[in-house]
C-alpha cells in the first residue's frame, strides 16, 4: 500500500531526524510540535541539517528545495486526521506517550492508518492499548543521527496485526532504505538491552574513580573501534533519554545490571544533559 503521508509527532533530534529521512525518500511530511516555537525550531533544526547536506555534497540545492517543499511544520495535532502513518517520537516517558496515542486514534481518520512509536523503551503494548486499534500500533525505532545511522528496529506488541508488522517492515525497509531488525517488546528492545548495561556500567567506573572519562572513551574508541566512547554516546543521546531508559529497564527486570548509578540521576537532576544542554561528561562550545 502506498503510504505517501506522514506524521511525525515530536521534532526534537529524533523526530527531526526521522522527518528529514521521511522527505528525502519523496513523501510529504508534517512535523508537529507542542507549540510554535518548538515547531519552528524543529523547522531550523530539518533545514539545518539538510543545509549541511547539501555543503557536502550529499544533496542538490534543486534536492533541498524540493524536499523543504514536502515538509511542513506546526503545532496543531489535528493536521493528522489525513495521514497514512504516524510516527511519534515525543519525551520518553510512558503517561506522555500514551496520552498522546489516545489522541491520535481519536484524530487520525484513516482506517487503515499505522501508528508508530519511535520509543527507546517503553512496552508498545502498552501505548497499543492506550488506542481503540491496538492491532496498528508498533514500534519503529531509529538511531541517531537518524540520516546517518542504517538501522530500525520493528517492534510488534501482542496486539500488533501481521498486515501492519508487515506495512511497517515494508516502509522502513522499502521506502527509507533502512536496515531492519525485529526486536521483542520487552523494555529495552534489542539494542538499548545491550547498550544501556554498557553505559551504566562506563558511568559506574567513571563514578568510582577507577578511571578518567578521556581514558574510558578513548579505550573504546581505540580499543573496539566505537565511532565514540560510552561517556561521548551518552551525551551524544542525551542524559535524560539516557536515564529514562535505564529506568524502563530497571523496572522491568529489577536486575542491578540496568539500574541507573546515582551520578546519573544527579547530572540529570542538575540539567547536565550532555551535548544539547552544553554540558554534560564533558562541555560543548
Ligand atoms: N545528520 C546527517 N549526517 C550527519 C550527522 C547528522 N546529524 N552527523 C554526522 N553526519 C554524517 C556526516 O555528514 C559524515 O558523512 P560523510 O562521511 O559522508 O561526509 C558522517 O556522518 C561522519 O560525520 P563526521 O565526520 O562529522 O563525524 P564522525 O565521523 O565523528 O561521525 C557520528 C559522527 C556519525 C555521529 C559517529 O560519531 C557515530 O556513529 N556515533 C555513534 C552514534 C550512535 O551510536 N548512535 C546511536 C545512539 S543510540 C540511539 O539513538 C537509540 C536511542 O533509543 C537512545
Amino acid at each position: 500500500m502506498n503510504r505517501q503521508r506522514v506524521g511525525v509527532v515530536g521534532g526534537g533530534l529524533m523526530g527531526g531526524g526521522i522527518a528529514e529521512v521521511c522527505a528525502r525518500a519523496g513523501l510529504e511530511v508534517v512535523v508537529v510540535e507542542a507549540g510554535p516555537d518548538l515547531a519552528a525550531a524543529a523547522q531550523r533544526r530539518v533545514e539545518g541539517s539538510l543545509g549541511r547536506a547539501v555543503e557536502r555534497g550529499k544533496l542538490s540545492a534543486e534536492e533541498r528545495e524540493a524536499v523543504q517543499g514536502r515538509l511542513s511544520f506546526g503545532a496543531d495535532l489535528e493536521v493528522m486526521a489525513d495521514r497514512d502513518l504516524v510516527v511519534e517520537a515525543v519525551v520518553e516517558d510512558a503517561a506522555v506517550k500514551a496520552a498522546l496515542f489516545r489522541r491520535l486514534d481519536e484524530i487520525v481518520a484513516r482506517p487503515d492508518a499505522l501508528l508508530g512509536s519511535n520509543t527507546s523503551s517503553i512496552p508498545i503494548v502498552r501505548l497499543a492499548r492506550a488506542t481503540r486499534r491496538p492491532e496498528q500500533v508498533v514500534g519503529l525505532h531509529f538511531f541517531s543521527p537518524v540520516p546517518v545511522m542504517n538501522l530500525v528496529e520493528l517492534i510488534p506488541s501482542v496486539l500488533t496485526s501481521p498486515e501492519t508488522l508487515a506495512a511497517a517492515r515494508d516502509f522502513a525497509a522499502e521506502v527509507l532504505h533502512k536496515e531492519v531488525i525485529q526486536a521483542p517488546d520487552r523494555a529495552g528492545f534489542i539494542v538499548n538491552a545491550l547498550l544501556s548495561p554498557y553505559t551504566m556500567a562506563a558511568i559506574r567506573m567513571y563514578e568510582g574513580g577507577h578511571a578518567t572519562r578521556e581514558d574510558i572513551d578513548r579505550g573504546m574508541r581505540l580499543g573496539t573501534n566505537h565511532p565514540m566512547g560510552p561517556l561521548q554516546l551518552c551525551d551524544f543521546i542525551g542524559l535524560d533519554v539516557v536515564l529514562a531508559v535505564a529506568e524502563t529497564l530497571y523496572a522491568e527486570f529489577k536486575d542491578p545490571f540496568y539500574a541507573p548509578p546515582p551520578l546519573l540521576l544527579r547530572m540529570v537532576e542538575g540539567g547536565l544533559l550532555g551535548r544539547k544542554a552544553g554540558r554534560g561528561f564533558y562541555a560543548y562550545g
